[in-house]
């Protein structure tokens, strides 16, 4: 038979123990917090604009899960932007919203970029690339057209002229195309001019105009940037009269005010397109599908008729983000309680499979300790039952001569000590026998009754039961018990009194404690 030592069995609860745990945790860290993510953004440029934007792509970052974002910005240098765009990689991005500098410029990095298998998202500007994953932008041949028409709205025989941003920037073709397109419906023409987007290069070519003629313009610049510029340059001339100008982007804080201080006519606002560009990093990183992969947003046009309007939206929406933002705050709080309850109940969990693990080793080994002890007082009663045997051979040691049974065959010889051991458990065994049913029968009156001292009877019964007197007397009267329910012909509670308890609840709760039945579940089986 295989016994399971004390010694083997704690290592296995211990090892079942530490799986369960082990499951628990893996349990734990798959269900509850997600793995962060990290967005890459790659501005080609800084600006008031583009700090919208970057406001709005971290903005909705935080409506997601574990979203972070890094931002890089380029000043205007495509060089550079790549080399920030492969410190983004290096940083281990797992996605990259990108505004390129160029149609051109930064091309090559964005498809070094896709094929290590890092989704791209354009905003505002396009690439000579199809290798991304979306496109946002405003509407630039919009844009230019919106601002075509409203110089003809306006037109009163004016010069018209265009200072454009970087020709090689998709937004300034588009927004070109419109505007000449817009202006040839009506037969007018425009003279365009490259400013690269500089603010000193507008102001630069618009001294050139005012001072080499007299005449009236309407300037149509690519940003409200490149106006603030001018309309200095226009005032230093004492030309602001001479000079209608019409910029791009309409932001509050920069085109919005310009035209409340009235010097700018109108602008078109060119929306940044940050949030939907960061719900489509979203869906991609989530693998979800996106409806749309390129997708324009609708500019409209802003002047003095709207922008008090216009103003009063925007600081709606300023007040609402800064609440927001508060809501994040708190909401951030809460996650943070959340992830502490999470620990805490992780805590409990690992505490109650612990518990039940320590229960039911107890209980096993509780149960083990039950069977050996069993085990030993049967051995014990096989024991006092051989040496009661009445059919062994003669109790007292032989007096000499061989002896036999009366047919002859030899008796086995019974050395003296083991005879005298014989006869004191016979003797033993009488006077329990005739004492069991007396309640008030004490140790001491056992020895009295088999003529020995107090202690030299302790030791006696010890020597040969291996139980105390007191000890051995409640298991005869438990077996004694055991034997009466058996045979039948008696209540428990006259079982109970015949075998010397006093009292039938306790008789039943020693008769559980050694037999593992209570009376009657005794008798029943
Ligand atoms: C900012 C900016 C905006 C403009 C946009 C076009 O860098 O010049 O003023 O509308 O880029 O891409």
């Amino acid at each position: 038979m295989k016994t399971v030592t004390h010694s083997s069995a704690v290592p296995q609860v211990l090892a079942k123990f530490l799986l369960v745990i082990s499951l628990i945790l893996a349990l734990f860290s798959c269900g509850g917090s997600h793995k962060s993510r990290l967005v890459g953004v790659s501005q080609c440029a800084n600006g008031i604009w583009r700090q919208t934007m970057n406001g709005e792509i971290r903005r909705e970052a935080t409506l997601h899960d574990n979203v972070e974002i890094t931002v890089k910005v380029a000043d205007d240098d495509p060089e550079l932007q790549c080399r920030q765009i492969e410190e983004l990689v290096d940083m281990g991005i797992d996605l990259l919203i990108v505004s390129p500098w160029s149609v051109d410029d930064i091309s090559k990095t964005i498809d070094k970029v896709k094929a290590m298998g890092i989704p791209v998202v354009l905003v505002d500007r396009k690439a000579n690339t199809s290798r991304y994953d979306a496109f946002v932008a405003g509407d630039n041949l919009e844009v230019g057209r919106l601002a075509g028409e409203y110089v003809h709205n306006i037109y009163k025989g004016e010069k018209i002229v265009e200072m454009q941003g970087n020709i090689t920037a998709a937004p300034v073709q588009d927004r070109h195309n419109g505007f000449v397109q817009e202006l040839e419906k009506y037969g007018l023409s425009c003279q365009s001019f490259n400013c690269n987007w500089e603010r000193e290069t507008c102001r630069a070519m618009v001294e050139t105009l005012l001072l080499n003629t007299k005449d009236k313009y309407i300037i149509f610049c690519h940003n409200d940037g490149m106006v603030f510029d001018a309309v200095l340059e226009a005032r230093k001339h004492h030309a602001e009269d001479r000079i209608t100008f019409i910029g791009v982007d309409g932001i509050c804080g920069e085109g919005i005010d310009m035209i409340d201080r009235g010097e700018m006519t109108a602008t078109v606002r060119y929306p940044t397109g940050g949030k939907m560009a960061m719900q489509a990093a979203i869906k991609i990183m989530n693998g979800e599908k996106l409806e749309w992969r390129d997708t324009l947003i609708r500019p409209i046009v802003v002047d003095k008729g709207n922008a008090t309007a216009m103003r009063a939206q925007d600081e709606t929406i300023l007040s609402i983000n800064a609440d927001n933002d508060r809501l994040g705050e708190k909401l951030s709080g809460v996650r943070h309680l959340l992830s502490i309850t999470e620990m805490g109940l992780i805590a409990c969990v690992v505490v109650v499979v612990l518990c039940v693990f320590l229960g039911i080793y107890l209980h096993r080994t509780n149960k083990k300790n039950k069977r050996l002890r069993l085990e030993a007082e049967k051995r014990l009663l096989q024991y006092l039952s051989e040496k009661m045997d009445t059919s062994r051979p003669p109790l007292t040691p032989p007096q000499g001569g061989e002896q036999s049974h009366p047919d002859g065959t030899p008796l086995p010889t019974v050395g003296e000590s083991e005879g005298a051991s014989v006869n004191f458990v016979l003797r033993l065994q009488e006077v329990l026998s005739a004492n069991l049913h007396n309640p008030d029968i004490t140790a001491d009156d056992l020895a009295v009754e088999l003529a020995m001292g107090r202690s030299q009877f302790y030791h006696r019964v010890k020597e040969e039961t291996g139980y105390g007197p007191k000890e051995l007397l409640r298991i005869a009267r438990l077996k004694q018990a055991a034997l009466l329910l058996e045979t039948g012909g008696h209540t428990i509670q006259e079982v109970c009194y015949l075998v010397g308890f006093s009292t039938p609840s306790y008789f039943a709760k020693c008769f559980k404690e050694y037999h593992g039945l209570s009376p009657s579940e005794y008798v029943k089986r």
